[in-house]
């Protein structure tokens, strides 16, 4: 292999990581404009573990009840029973690397775990929890 080409394959080996960098961060920049501070994994993974009642159907939710506790491991999906790839980016390289994805989700999933969709804080405590896994 020459030079030029072995630069070329580090570049293209290393888009991954900057991906997941770039969509974290954007979104970091994005939640601390609307007021968040301090992104905090322990208060992330505080939440993450947190549970809500339902207010309609009087059910426990949490983010572990599709994801499960150890988000090195697939989840199942409460409703559904689909298998739900691990979270942890170690694990699996996609997580976290669209801004689109991280936002739809994020709203789907506080609506149906907290009642309300979650504060710029509580996403960025979300995202400083789970980019480090
Ligand atoms: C009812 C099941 C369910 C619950 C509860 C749930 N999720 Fe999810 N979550 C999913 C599904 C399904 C997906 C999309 C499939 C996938 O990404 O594997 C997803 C995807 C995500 C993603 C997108 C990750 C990425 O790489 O794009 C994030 C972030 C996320 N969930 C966070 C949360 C948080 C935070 C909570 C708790 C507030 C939570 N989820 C609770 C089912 C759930």
């Amino acid at each position: 292999m020459n030079r030029k080409l072995i630069g070329v394959t580090a570049l293209l080996l290393s888009i991954p990581f900057y991906a997941q960098a770039d969509a974290v961060s954007d979104l970091e920049a994005e939640y601390q404009a609307q007021g968040g501070t301090n992104f905090n994994a322990t208060a992330g993974e505080a939440l993450w573990n947190k549970e809500f009642i339902d207010a309609k159907k009087g059910d426990k939710r949490s983010c572990t009840k599709c994801h499960t506790a150890d988000l090195k491991k697939p989840g199942k999906h409460a409703r559904t029973g689909k298998a739900i790839e691990p979270m942890a980016p170690t694990v699996n390289p996609k997580r976290l690397t669209e801004v689109k994805q991280i936002k739809k989700w994020f709203v789907r999933n506080c609506k149906w775990t907290l009642g309300r969709e979650c504060t710029a804080q509580e996403k960025g405590d979300f995202l400083a929890y789970l980019k480090n896994l």
